[in-house]
């Protein structure tokens, strides 16, 4: 009993700090305060009714008309065949065997999971069952994250413990802070987080199987440790990064209760708070993702968790990725006017170049959390002031919803297409948009870590390719060579400026 109280007390000191510590990034730890539903079920909620398809065991039988063979391919409970079984169907001695030929993993599912489902022609997306309206509702994004680690919702004293160890690790090396401050004052925020996250792999020596051993991550303690460290250090890094594009040291003062852009009496208002951990949540998780299979791919090769979540983030970086909510800003801001959609929709439908924040690998139908997130726009709104962009974003959005391009390849706008508005409202530089979407997406990287370290059929991940070069030719020293095609060329390659410094004597 005193145990608990104690654990209560310190949890809740912890949990002041860091709400102290992650204000402007993940204010949501304000408790005391009752704010009415942002998101309404009701008027959000797709259709709660539809289910997994049930078992789709069988046997498929399959005739190659090229030597008339039938063979027998089993088709497990999900409705999935294994792609080696194809390597049996050949046609004799030269041939290897079939080959699945999936570019961009368009069909291809290399992993089991039970933490997200999508289906993505009803527009639902599900952690671990719950409807997202459900949890943006009514969830934390911390409760969210520890749902998506660990199957189920938090008990009370369980949510306690996780929010505390989480806040115990929010501190960043000083090294770390070192690095960022040393890079460029126009360096793009995920950068500076890709190097970060990938620096702390090296001041995680104990948390890293190449010099520790391979079954380093058997161990439960390890796992837990650098889930709540990633977790803790992810919005201090984003915290570090804003200040560096403030042009102020990143610099945290730990040993009294953390300090927030130098103002300690900062206090997030509350109804924003809220909206940044409603965004959190949805973009928590999305199954099997660029970035998140990044993270399994890196992590399959026993890579430690940093630099496998790293490289992750790099895959987020990308404008087709995590960089769209930025790409829609800039997009929005050079369309600036309503008057000048029109012309914009032609330069989209003669491939000029592609609309941010619309289509989806998924999606083939309105994706739920931009429902979701064109709400919130209002909300925002109406604390800090409409943004005329609005209007742009949705006569837009209008206008492509109802043009034969985009309803014939069932384009919709996705997640980016309107947060980018709010993140804007809040007052976040555009650069830093990607960062907002990196916080969260690290607990949906972590519980892919974790499940993946459990996962029987794991494997290196190792795609094959479809070889179609040369088949074989033979060495021919230099001379004897002729240049091949202009194509052979290097370009142009203008001297570096380290190498101009050195050469007028002034050093690097
Ligand atoms: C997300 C995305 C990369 C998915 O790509 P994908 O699954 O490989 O889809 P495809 O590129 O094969 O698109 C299918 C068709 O729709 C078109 N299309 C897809 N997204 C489009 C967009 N945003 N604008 C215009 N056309 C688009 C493609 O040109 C293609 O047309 P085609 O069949 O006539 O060649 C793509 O929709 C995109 O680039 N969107 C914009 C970037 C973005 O918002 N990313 C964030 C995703 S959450």
């Amino acid at each position: 009993m005193e145990r608990e109280r104690v654990t209560v007390d310190s949890s809740m000191a912890a949990r002041a700090r860091l709400a102290v510590l992650t204000a402007h990034i993940s204010p949501s730890c304000e408790e005391s305060v009752y704010f009415p539903p942002i998101v309404e079920k009701s008027s959000v909620s797709s259709d709660f009714a539809v289910q997994p398809p049930g078992n789709l065991k069988g046997t498929l039988t399959i005739v190659d008309e090229r030597t008339g063979k039938r063979y027998q391919v089993q088709v497990s409970e999900e409705g999935t065949v294994k792609a080696s079984d194809f390597k049996k169907i050949t046609t004799g001695k030269n041939d290897k065997g079939l080959k699945i030929y999936d570019p961009g993993y368009l069909n291809t599912a290399p992993v089991w999971s039970t933490i997200c489902y999508i289906d993505g022609d009803e527009g639902i997306l599900r952690y671990r069952g719950y409807p997202i309206e459900e949890l943006a509702e009514s969830s934390s994004f911390l409760e969210v994250a520890y749902l998506l680690m660990h199957g189920n919702l938090p008990s009370e004293s369980q949510l306690a413990d996780w929010e505390f160890a989480i806040s115990q690790h929010s501190a960043v090396p000083q090294g770390i802070l070192d690095i960022i401050q040393s890079m460029p004052h126009d360096a793009h925020p995920m950068g500076v987080l890709v190097s970060a996250m990938s620096a702390l792999s090296v001041f995680h020596p104990d948390a890293n199987p190449a010099p520790r051993g391979q079954d380093l991550y058997k161990s439960k303690p390890v796992r837990d440790k650098q889930i709540a460290c990633i977790l803790g250090k992810a919005p201090t890094i984003a915290a570090a990064a804003y200040l560096r594009m403030a042009g102020r040291p990143p610099k945290w003062d730990l040993s009294i209760d953390g300090g927030h852009l130098g103002n300690r009496s900062y206090k997030p208002n509350p109804q924003l708070a809220r909206v940044i951990d409603i965004l959190f949540i949805l973009h928590a998780e999305h199954e099997m993702n660029c970035s998140t299979a990044a993270a399994r791919h890196l992590a399959s090769s026993g890579v430690d968790v940093y630099t496998a979540l790293a490289g992750a983030v790099g895959a987020l970086y990308g404008p087709l990725h995590g960089g769209a909510n930025e790409a829609v800003l800039k997009m929005l801001n050079e369309i600036g006017t309503v008057e000048n959609i029109p012309e914009f929709l032609e330069s989209i439908k003669n491939r000029k170049r592609k609309m941010s924040g619309f289509g989806h690998r998924v999606y083939k139908n309105y994706d739920p959390r931009a429902r979701v997130i064109k709400k919130l726009t209002e909300e925002v709104f109406s604390i800090v002031g409409r943004d005329p962009l609005i209007e742009v974003a949705v006569a837009l959005e209008n206008a492509a919803l109802s043009d034969e391009y985009f309803v014939k390849r069932k384009l919709y706008p996705n997640v980016d297409f309107y947060s980018g508005l709010i993140f804007r409202a809040m007052g976040f530089p555009t650069e830093f948009f990607p960062v907002l979407v990196a916080i969260p997406r690290m607990a949906g990287y972590l519980s892919h870590w974790r499940e993946s370290l459990d996962e029987p059929d794991a494997k290196i991940m190792r795609p094959q390719q479809a070889y179609t070069g040369v088949g074989l030719r033979h060495y021919m020293p230099v001379r004897e060579r002729m240049a091949h095609s202009a194509g052979d060329k290097l370009g142009q390659v203008s001297v570096s400026n380290a190498t101009r410094r050195r050469l007028a004597g002034s050093g690097v």
